[in-house]
């Protein structure tokens, strides 16, 4: 039997084409963020589709917040939101989970009770939605880890992409974690999406494991003990989630990590192109909409990401908004992209002196 090489999240980030290079840091920056194409002569604008760390001018700023302002200067009222934002139909033929705000009973998880694998974990937040200590504590999942059989078990370094849809970053994983120690869990609400991901050629169930799951339900099990995951990767998943859930489903998925363990984001910025172009009535809260389709769509700022992760108890790494141009040369059309790409650690806990 071949020696397994062991995996790391240097690795896992040569994965991600987009990714690479850019979760690599040295002395905290990343050695080549974001890109490095720059547009120095307008004259050549149309000659490429993309252009990196692109400086927005004062004008364009302001431009950006006027369209935001009023394309959401109409906003959805909540008893309609139901309706508008029901039906997540991206994959054919699912029935979806609505995405809504958490009601006064959703939002009552002082304590909750959590099975996972015949054992129950309690978990405590704080009311501004951070993790106590004790609930962090509560979940030194190590015994379980040892005890009880799931996926992945035996390996030694564990992935889990939330929302993966049809497995975009899924394959490049896979392909890339054959032959080492490591293993991918990966979860999408729509079983859709789960059983084309099951359905693909690449997939393999001896170092991967794809199941539906919805991370806004509270109390729905994963299939791996609390603390058991060296990375978590959120790809375009959490800008569809109501934006006062989102605390919830961060803190909770962070109870997963282990120590040192990374938590990996790529989202939708604010003023995006995406979101400029939205027209009035699709707006249903601050920076969060609701496309055609019935999916929703929310736009980060660097602080909200920052208090999101930090909330959640994790350390920051790397906390980037990637400007870009987008040019589309044969309409002649040039788009203002923002994305945001964060990478935060949960900490050791502090060593006693
Ligand atoms: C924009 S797609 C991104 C898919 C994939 N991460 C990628 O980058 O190609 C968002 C995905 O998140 C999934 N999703 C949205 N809300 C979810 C939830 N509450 N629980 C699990 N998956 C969810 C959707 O079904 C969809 O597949």
């Amino acid at each position: 039997m071949p020696k397994l090489s062991r995996f790391s999240v240097a690795k896992l980030a040569k994965v991600f084409g987009g990714l690479s290079t850019r979760l690599k840091s040295t002395g905290g920056r990343p050695s080549a963020p974001l890109g490095s194409r720059f547009l120095t002569n307008p004259d050549d604008i149309f000659k490429h589709n993309m252009w990196d760390h692109v400086q927005w001018t004062e004008e364009e700023k302001q431009n950006a917040r006027q369209r935001a302002e009023e394309n959401s200067s109409v906003q959805i009222p909540l008893n309609e939101q139901g309706a508008k934002s029901k039906v997540i139909n991206m994959y054919q033929g699912d029935q979806q989970a609505e995405i809504s705000p958490p009601t006064a009973s959703s939002m009552d998880t002082k304590t909750r009770h959590h099975q996972h694998s015949g054992s129950t974990h309690h978990r405590k937040n704080t009311s501004d939605g951070r993790m106590s200590s004790e609930g962090a504590s509560l979940e030194n999942n190590e015994a379980a880890i040892q005890t009880s059989a799931f996926p992945g078990q035996n390996s030694s370094y564990r992935i889990f992409e939330v929302g993966c849809g049809v497995g975009n970053s899924v394959f490049p994983i896979v392909n890339s974690i054959k032959e080492t120690d490591a293993f991918l869990y990966c979860c999408d609400f729509s079983p859709r999406a789960i059983q084309l991901v099951k359905d693909h050629p690449d997939y393999d169930d001896s170092v991967c494991h794809a199941f539906v799951h919805d991370i806004c339900e509270e109390m729905a099990s994963f299939p791996f003990p609390a603390q058991s995951l060296d990375v978590i990767l959120a790809v375009f998943v959490l800008s569809s989630i109501h934006p006062e859930r989102m605390q919830g489903v961060v803190n909770r998925l962070s109870t997963y990590l282990k120590d040192g363990g990374i938590f990996l984001f790529r989202d939708y910025g604010r003023y995006d192109f995406s979101q400029l172009r939205f027209k009035k009535g699709r707006c249903l809260s601050e920076n969060f909409y609701t496309r055609g389709d019935g999916t929703c769509v929310y736009f980060f700022t660097k602080e909200e990401v920052h208090n999101l992760f930090s909330k959640a108890g994790l350390e920051e790494i790397q906390n980037l908004e990637d400007r870009r141009l987008q040019v589309n040369r044969g309409r002649k059309v040039v788009m203002h992209r923002v994305w945001m790409q964060s990478k935060y650690r949960k900490s050791h806990p502090a060593s006693p002196s």
